[in-house]
C-alpha cells in the first residue's frame, strides 16, 4: 500500500549524477548486470531509477509518452521487465510541469494518464521534478499526481524534486515518502571549481540546511538532501564523509556513480553495512548538530534499542585531535525527548569505518581527524 511505503529511506541507483539524458539500453543494462554483480544489491540497494532524457521530445497521438526508440528500441516495459528479471525494483522520472528540467515532455495535464503508463510499465518509483511549472501550486500539484499513482493501483514511491522552496516538509507528509530539501547536488568540476575542493562542492550547503528540518523526517517520509556523488571525483575522506552524514540524515542513499567503473574504495564506501544500518535504523530519526565549534562538529543520530550513532566531522582546513570526556557529558535531542546520561551509563564504543570495537565511554575520546574527514561511532549499552 503506499501508506507503507519506504518505512526506512530508499536506497538505489539514479543515472542522473553521471550520465544526465545521456542514457540508453545497453548502458543501463550493463549498470542493472553490475548493480547485482558487484554487491550494491546485497547491501541493500534496490530501486533501479531513470532520470531525465529517456523519453521522446513527443507524446503519441493518443497522449501517451514515448520510450525514445533510439535509446530504448526495445520499449520501456521490456526494460522494466529486465531490471525486475534481476530482482530490483524500477523507478522512472517525469516532471510537473509542461516540460521536464531537460526540455522533454512534462506531466502537467497528464497525471492520470502518465501514472496509468507506469503501472502497466511495472514502474515502482517515481520521481517527480519542478521545472516549467510558472502559475502551478506546488502542494496542488503534488497531490494530484500523488493521488493519481494511487489510482493507478500500483504501489510506486513517490519523490518529491521540488528542492525545498516551497517547503515541502510541511505538507507532503501524505503526499509522498521524500521530497528534495534543497536544489541539486553537484562535485567541483561540474561547475569548472578545481576538482576535490570540499568546500567549493554543495555537499557542506546542503548539510548545513538539514538541522533545521529533522523533525519532519520520519518512516515514510524523508527529506532527501539530494543523490549520493560518492565515486563521482571527490577524494576518498570527502566521499567517505559524504556518505557518513548522508547515513546520519537518515538521507534516501541513491547512488550516482557509474557503476561499471566502480574502484573498490568506492565500493567499499557505498556497501559499507555499519554505515548502512544507520541510515536504515527502524526509529527514522534524523541526526541533529549536537556541537559546532572551530571547524568540528558533532552530529548524533539515536538509534533503536537504545543506542546512538556519533559522528565527529573535521570541516576545517586542517587536522584536528578531538579530546571528548563523554562522562562530563548528557547529550539529549532537543525533539525526540531522548538522553544519554554518560554519567551514569558506560556505552561500547565501535568504529563504523575501521569496524573496531574502540572501548567505552568511560574513557576519554581521542583522535586525530584529519580535513575534511569523520569518525563514525556506534554506542551500545
Ligand atoms: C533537476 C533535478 C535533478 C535532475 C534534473 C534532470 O535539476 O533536481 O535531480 O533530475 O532536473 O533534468
Amino acid at each position: 500500500k503506499f501508506e507503507e511505503l519506504a518505512q526506512t529511506p530508499p536506497m538505489g541507483w539514479n543515472s542522473w549524477n553521471t550520465f544526465q539524458t545521456n542514457i540508453d539500453e545497453p548502458l543501463l543494462k550493463g549498470m542493472v548486470d553490475t548493480y547485482v554483480s558487484s554487491g550494491m544489491k546485497d547491501a541493500g540497494y534496490t530501486y533501479f531509477v531513470l532520470d531525465d532524457g529517456w523519453m521522446s521530445m513527443d507524446r503519441d497521438k493518443d497522449g501517451n509518452l514515448v520510450a525514445d526508440p533510439k535509446k530504448f528500441p526495445n520499449g520501456m516495459k521490456e526494460f522494466a521487465d529486465y531490471v525486475h528479471s534481476k530482482g530490483l525494483k524500477f523507478g522512472i522520472y517525469n516532471c510537473a510541469g509542461t516540460k521536464t528540467c531537460a526540455g522533454y515532455p512534462g506531466t502537467r495535464g497528464y497525471e492520470y494518464q502518465d501514472a496509468r503508463l507506469y503501472a502497466s510499465w511495472g514502474v515502482d518509483y517515481l520521481k517527480f521534478d519542478w521545472c516549467n511549472t510558472d502559475g502551478i501550486n506546488a502542494k496542488e500539484a503534488y497531490t494530484t499526481m500523488s493521488m493519481a499513482i494511487r489510482a493507478a493501483g500500483r504501489p510506486m514511491v513517490f519523490s518529491l524534486c521540488e528542492w525545498g522552496n516551497h517547503q515541502p516538509w510541511r505538507w507532503a507528509k501524505d503526499v509522498g515518502q521524500l521530497w528534495r530539501s534543497t536544489g541539486d547536488i553537484y562535485v567541483g568540476f561540474e561547475k569548472n571549481l578545481s576538482k576535490g575542493s570540499w568546500t567549493a562542492l554543495s555537499v557542506l550547503s546542503i548539510l548545513d540546511k538539514q538541522d533545521s528540518i529533522r523533525q519532519y523526517a520520519g518512516p515514510g517520509h524523508w527529506n532527501d538532501p539530494d543523490m549520493l556523488e560518492v565515486g563521482n571525483g571527490m577524494k576518498y575522506n570527502e566521499d567517505k564523509a559524504h556518505f557518513s552524514l548522508w547515513c546520519m540524515l537518515a538521507a534516501p542513499l541513491m547512488a550516482g556513480n557509474d557503476l561499471r567503473k566502480m574502484t573498490d574504495q568506492t565500493k567499499s564506501i557505498l556497501t559499507n553495512k555499519d554505515l548502512i544500518s544507520v541510515d536504515q535504523d527502524a526509529l527514522g530519526i534524523e541526526a541533529f548538530r549536537y556541537y559546532s565549534f572551530d571547524g568540528i562538529e558533532i552530529w548524533v543520530k539515536p538509534l533503536s534499542n537504545n543506542e546512538v550513532a556519533v559522528c565527529f566531522l573535521n570541516r576545517s582546513d586542517h587536522p584536528q585531535t578531538i579530546n571528548y570526556n563523554w562522562k562530563g557529558h548528557v547529550i539529549s535531542d532537543p525533539i525526540n525527548k531522548v538522553n544519554y546520561n554518560f554519567n551514569a551509563d558506560t556505552y561500547k564504543l565501535r568504529d563504523l569505518w575501521t569496524k573496531k570495537e574502540i572501548g567505552t565511554t568511560a574513557k576519554n575520546f581521542e583522535q586525530t581527524i584529519p580535513s575534511d574527514d569523520v569518525v563514525v561511532l556506534r554506542l551500545t549499552k
